[in-house]
């Protein structure tokens, strides 16, 4: 049975980071002529009001996308992230939020392929309405069961976010059972694994052994936006770890992150991390 609900998190700091991340490679792919395949493994459900009783219930946007939407000094990268959460509000006032599968959709020609899963029987029916159209596959399946059957995949260049709730102790090990076997068959895929810091060790034990796998080409990029407290539920920060990045990423990033620490950095513990390797 699912609980988590997305919902309540949209637009908190840690979708700030893995959506800026996530629309740099967007970008860059975006430019290329040739066709790619999005793989979106935990989709959610494309887009979030964050007028609603969920969103409404602890307001972390606004300790994310909320201290960002109206600034006029956003770095590139940042920038165009905040565009695309502008377009979604018209009016001047922030009441909704693009996740995951609404950026890709939005930065992503036509051309290319979209594979969207969602396990949650709600938030699949909204993301099929949400982010509709040709090219664009929305399946209430298992996301890591379809990103198997799907590499090597065609067209061959791919995108995949691999982005859970945690929820279960199970998906830390199912991530890096997933990521081992995706660069098995796909070595020269995309790859952006997302991952919470909370006060407890699975999370970093998986960043551990995603390092551990030993991909030629990898960065990481991570948020940690306040200390860690003690028995503290709550995350303090998260990171992205981006099996081979594209070229543009490092410096995409070295200007985002500065800038995102500076904004959303909520006392003296706040810190970024920037590290890769790509040779
Ligand atoms: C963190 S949210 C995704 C947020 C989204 N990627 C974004 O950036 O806007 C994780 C989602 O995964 C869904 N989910 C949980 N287990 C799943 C599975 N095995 N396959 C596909 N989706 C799953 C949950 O219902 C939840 O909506």
């Amino acid at each position: 049975v699912l609980s988590y609900r997305h919902a309540y998190h949209a637009g908190n700091h840690a979708d700030v980071l893995k959506h800026v991340v996530l629309v740099a490679l967007l970008e860059h792919y975006a430019e290329k002529a040739k066709p790619l395949c999005y793989i979106d493994t935990h989709a959610g459900a494309g887009v979030y009001a964050l007028d609603s009783p969920a969103a409404l219930m602890h307001r972390e946007f606004e300790s994310g996308i909320g201290l960002l939407w109206r600034r006029s000094d956003l770095p590139e990268s940042v920038r165009k992230y905040v565009g695309l959460v502008s377009a979604l509000n018209p009016d001047a006032a922030l009441h909704r939020y693009p996740g995951s599968a609404s950026l890709a959709r939005a930065v992503l020609p036509p051309t290319d392929k979209l594979w969207l899963c969602e396990m949650h029987p709600t938030d699949h029916a909204e993301l099929a309405q949400q982010v509709a159209g040709a090219g664009i596959e929305v399946l209430r399946e298992d996301g890591f069961a379809r990103l198997r059957a799907l590499l090597p995949p065609k067209p061959r260049r791919a995108l995949v976010l691999i982005d859970p709730s945690y929820e279960l102790k199970s998906e830390y090990d199912a991530v890096l059972a997933a990521v081992a076997d995706a660069v098995r068959r796909f070595a020269t895929g995309t790859y952006a694994i997302w991952y919470p810091m909370l006060s407890k060790r699975e999370p970093q034990l998986l960043l551990q052994r995603l390092r551990e796998l030993k991909v030629p080409r990898w960065l990481h990029a991570a948020l940690q936006v306040r200390a860690q407290g003690v028995g503290d539920p709550g995350l303090h920060g998260s990171g992205m770890y981006v099996i081979n990045p594209p070229y543009t990423l490092p410096a995409a990033l070295g200007e985002a992150l500065p800038y995102l620490l500076e904004r959303l950095g909520q006392d003296r513990q706040a810190r970024y991390t920037l590290e890769y390797e790509m040779p």
